[in-house]
């Protein structure tokens, strides 16, 4: 008799929408469970428009002019996690991949730092990678802070749950510091064993341990990016091999 109404701004602290938000950008469980989650601010709203991605849900600050459900400032700012708040934001489907897919793969390994998984997104979007693909031990690449870190690249990276080694587009490469040949000789000169298009899968270890031993013995290859000091972040040394492999190989 009386449909439920849908109201044009939200104005209560109680709402359920906005409580679940709180729950999304705050538990990895619960992100894991509903298989949602969430985008702050326009530039990445507009990063999922231009991928093609469609919101859930699309929530905007009151009188803000922009596409959305209406939020009362305060209620919007303290859902959010941006410190300062935002004008915008929207609840998005997890999409993962079934399959690791190539020619060319970033693997992570026990990545704890969000900010790390999302920067390596990003890099992996600049240098062409066609998925990423997270091992055990890694920050939820759907976590605020990552999807911050990634700039959009969430939305264009296809990401996988890391199966076993041999999953994984050939040949993998165990990124180590200081072992192995420098990346950049793995292709030199004739019986390269990485092919001319950049085909492999780069495999990252975590800031403290690196990548265990018994994986490292399990790739194809073990190479070092020749730096003058012991090692570089995680998503320092994911850029610059992406770089190494993309832009330094003869084609
Ligand atoms: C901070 S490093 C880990 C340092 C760790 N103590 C070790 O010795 O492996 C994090 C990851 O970045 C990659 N990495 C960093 N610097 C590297 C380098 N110079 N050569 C190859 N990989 C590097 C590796 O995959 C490493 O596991």
């Amino acid at each position: 008799l009386f449909p439920e109404s849908i109201p044009m701004t939200i104005t209560s602290t109680h709402n359920a929408k906005l409580s679940q938000i709180r729950k999304l950008n705050g538990r990895r469980r619960e992100r894991e469970r509903a298989g949602l989650f969430v985008a702050e601010g326009e530039d990445l709203l507009a990063a999922a428009d231009a991928a093609g991605w469609a919101a859930r849900e699309r929530y905007v600050v009151t009188g803000s002019g922009l596409e959305g459900t209406e939020v009362d400032a305060p209620l919007l700012a303290a859902v959010s996690a941006l410190g300062s708040g935002t004008r915008a934001l929207a609840v998005y489907e997890e999409r993962w991949l079934a399959a690791p897919a190539g020619p060319l793969c970033v693997y992570l390994h026990g990545l704890q730092d969000p900010g790390n998984v999302g920067t390596i997104l990003r890099s992996a979007e600049a240098f062409g990678a066609a998925c990423v693909a997270l091992g055990p031990g890694c920050a939820d690449p759907f976590g605020p802070k990552a999807v911050r870190a990634s700039m959009g690249a969430v939305f264009t990276v296809p990401l996988v749950h890391a199966p076993a080694l041999d999953a994984l587009p050939a040949p993998t490469i165990a990124l180590v510091p200081g072992e192995g040949p420098a990346l950049h000789e793995l292709w030199q000169p004739s019986d390269d064993p990485i092919a001319r298009e950049p085909a492999a899968t780069l495999l990252i270890g975590a800031e403290r341990e690196g990548l265990p031993e018994e994986l490292a013995a399990q790739a194809d290859h073990r190479a070092h990016i020749v730096i003058d000091n012991h090692s570089l972040n995680a998503a320092m040394a994911a850029t610059v091999a992406l770089y190494e492999l993309t832009r330094m190989a003869p084609r």
